[in-house]
């Protein structure tokens, strides 16, 4: 049920507000009525959940759209349970979800995929296993993707030691952001040696093993893309001999959104791209295509690998016109001009013909969101000038890690500055004004609070 005293209490305000706009008509009335939801919609959405305890078990929701999600969980159990999903936390009207697959997954347990579908958009859905009828309160809750003009505000931020409990992630959790994108380390197992077991494990430390996470990833749906220690070794590429087996294991653990190739070969990059409101999201794998950093810069020197390469241009082209923004997500740092290897400094030919591209194409509402530098930092875009045009692509770069790690600082120079070290995360505020999009980027550390605060605003050309 909803907290039915705080609605009614809004409810009545609602209801004079209105007949009093009926009967004087006056703009402040409309105001007030405008208010007012905005105090009903902060109400439902600030609401605290109080969940069952984890009994050994995880969950994790991924590729939520405006009317399906995917929840991927289990744990110490022989066969994958029933999930019961209601938008109701206390499970009034509830569906039943049978897994569509299940496998064994080493220390992780089994592993169910729960696909849902039919949903509403911009709704808070609450689940529960069902093979538990003496817990009612709910395992998890995830919101779906609002449609259209829409303002929101997400998290971000990569990097932390494996299994870490910090509390940062409780902090993340208390600004209820719609979603937690993870960039990148979301363990540093360092894995190198090609048995899926071992990624599993890994994955076991993140969502059985801290409790903090445990519950992080149960309140939060989290896309995720890894860099290079959850997906194999320090600076990792396609070289990395656990390659298959990390591939294997994104597949199976990670709640994904489609790839970007639609075809079921199990060697191709996990690429994948995903919309909110008109806020489209590209985020392109950066490791297991990658050739080495070692080659000599030019056009065989690849982060993305052609065919993702090719896919992620035209993804920009098309968000141009389609979306009012595009947020580019690239683990490593973008803004470099050093000859460090990993970044994109030592790919810089890719770099200038993805950075030619956009200026060619008038790509021109695209901020970026980068990690693996354990560090916040900013960039309005004016160093951020690798088109052969000496100005473009100027886009806006956020960066924000580490969760919990010990600081670093990369690339650069940053015009807004940099502030290295741990229990550090991003905060996104998107503000959909129809013809303009304002977003609002805050580097947060857990206890201290804001470290850097960038603005930028967006015109969006009427259509
Ligand atoms: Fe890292």
């Amino acid at each position: 049920m909803r907290p039915l005293k705080t609605l009614s209490i809004h409810e009545i305000l609602f209801l004079l507000a209105h007949r009093w706009l009926r009967r004087s008509r006056l703009a402040t009335a409309g105001m007030i009525l405008a208010v007012i939801s905005l105090t009903i919609g902060q109400a439902e959405s600030s609401a605290e959940v109080e969940y069952s305890p984890s009994q050994g078990r995880w969950a994790w929701t991924g590729a939520v759209t405006t009317d399906a999600a995917v929840i991927k969980g289990g744990g110490a159990v022989d066969a994958s349970p029933d999930l019961l999903v209601s938008e109701d936390p206390d499970f009034e009207n509830t569906l039943r979800v049978e897994a569509t697959t299940s496998l064994d997954a080493s220390r992780l347990g089994r592993a169910g995929a729960y696909r849902l579908e039919g949903l509403r958009p911009d709704t808070h859905y609450f689940y529960r296993w069902a093979d538990l009828p003496e817990e009612t309160k709910p395992f998890g809750r995830f919101r779906t993707m609002p449609r259209g003009e829409a303002s929101f505000t997400f998290a971000f931020a990569s990097c932390a030691s494996t299994g870490s409990n910090s509390p940062v992630f409780d902090a993340i959790r208390q600004h209820q952001p719609l979603f937690f994108l993870h960039t990148g380390d979301l363990h540093y197992e360092d894995i190198a040696e090609n048995r899926v077991e071992r990624f599993y494990d890994a994955f076991a430390r993140v969502l059985l093993a801290s409790p903090r996470q445990n519950l992080f990833f149960r309140d939060l749906q989290v896309p995720y893309m890894w860099d290079d220690h959850d997906y194999g070794p320090n600076d990792s590429d396609i070289r990395a001999p656990g390659r298959e087996a990390a591939l294997e294991s994104y597949r199976a653990v990670v709640p994904h959104y489609p790839f970007f190739h639609r075809d079921s070969d199990p060697l191709q990059p996990v690429g994948q791209a995903f919309s909110v409101g008109r806020v489209r999201f590209l985020i392109p794998d950066l490791r297991s295509r990658r050739t080495h950093n070692g080659l000599e810069d030019g056009p065989e020197k690849t982060m993305m690998g052609p065919e993702q390469l090719r896919w992620f241009l035209d993804e920009l082209r098309e968000a141009q016109g389609k979306y009012a923004l595009t947020v580019f997500v690239s683990g490593v740092p973008w803004i470099d001009s050093s000859n460090r290897p990993d970044s994109w400094a030592e790919y810089a030919y890719e770099r200038s013909r993805i950075s030619n591209f956009m200026v060619e194409h008038g790509i021109d509402r695209v901020i970026m969101l980068a990690g693996d530098s354990h560090m916040v930092a900013g960039d309005d875009g004016s160093n951020n000038t690798f088109a052969d045009d000496g100005i473009g692509p100027g886009f806006p770069v956020f960066h924000a890690a580490a969760l919990h790690r010990r600081g670093s600082t990369k690339g650069g120079p940053y015009s807004h500055g940099t502030f290295p070290g741990s229990g550090r995360y991003g905060v996104v505020q998107v503000e959909d004004r129809g013809d303009s999009i304002r977003i609002i980027f805050e580097g947060r550390h857990f206890e201290e609070g804001v470290l850097l605060r960038m603005e930028h605003l967006f015109e969006v050309d009427p259509e």
